[in-house]
């Protein structure tokens, strides 16, 4: 696997739209995304934020349609096939939501998974490398990543046991194995690693309340640097 370089790596920047917020939502299944986007939901809104929660892949007509056909598909896709697939939901979703959303101040985007997933599912779960995905992901929009990504990190018998209390069926990802699953992790630290200012890794083993404690901080800690560095522009 070819390692992605420093050059490329520095391709990737968040938006600059005064008193607005890209946020994303990452870990495996059963990480505590959509528990914790609801308490985010709740908490921005309460501070005068316009929030719009987006899931991905989907958030449009085009990307719902690309949701259907991948995690329904029952015969396995090829690793190539799924990468751009979710790359071209998200080049319409930008263009369709998020760039335009975000120009009117004081919107939060918030994305139910983005870009990391793609490095985390397809760069390491199915082994096409981090460079293959970013090199995908270079050119605008789809160089846009968000100014703070929440990464719920669990182990993998947390995530089964979460799952078996959910009660779901299991859709084309959902139905793999706990070695597939402990590639995800390594790929989402992987990600951590490479994009350590956007990136903050979450312990999601615990309880509710004290994740979205570390949730609320590193939100306030955002809101604090945008709303200084808009006073100074
Ligand atoms: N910190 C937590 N402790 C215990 N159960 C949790 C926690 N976070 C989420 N859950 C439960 O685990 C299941 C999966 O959580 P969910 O938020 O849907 O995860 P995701 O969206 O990442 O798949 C749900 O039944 C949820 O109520
Ligand atoms: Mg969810």
């Amino acid at each position: 696997m070819q390692e992605a370089s420093e050059e490329l790596i520095q391709k990737f920047r968040s938006p600059a739209y005064p008193g607005s917020l890209f946020l994303s939502f990452e870990g495996i299944e059963g990480a505590g995304k959509s528990s914790q986007l609801k308490r985010t939901t709740e908490y921005l809104e309460k501070k005068g934020y316009r929030v719009l929660v987006l899931r991905e892949p989907g958030g449009t007509t085009f990307g719902e349609r690309l949701r259907k056909a991948i995690l329904e598909t029952s015969k396995d896709l090829h690793p190539l096939a799924e990468a751009h697939l979710f790359a071209s939901a998200r080049a319409q979703l930008l263009y369709e939501v998020i760039m335009k959303e975000l120009e009117v101040a004081g919107t939060a985007i918030i994305c139910d998974r983005y870009i990391d997933s793609s490095l985390a599912y397809q760069g390491i779960g199915r082994n096409l490398g981090f460079k293959t995905i970013l090199t995908i992901h270079e050119n605008f929009p789809l160089n846009l990543v968000p100014h703070l990504t929440f990464y719920f990190k669990i182990d993998v018998e947390t995530s089964y046991s979460r799952q078996k209390m959910r009660n779901a069926p299991k859709d084309y990802f959902e139905s793999q194995g706990s070695d597939f699953y402990q590639k995800l992790i390594d790929g989402y630290d992987k990600a951590a690693e490479m994009f350590p200012g956007r990136i903050k890794t979450i312990d999601g083993n615990r309880e509710m309340g004290p994740i979205f404690e570390d949730v609320r901080s590193l939100l306030d800690q955002l809101i604090l640097a945008t709303s200084t560095s808009d006073q100074n522009a």
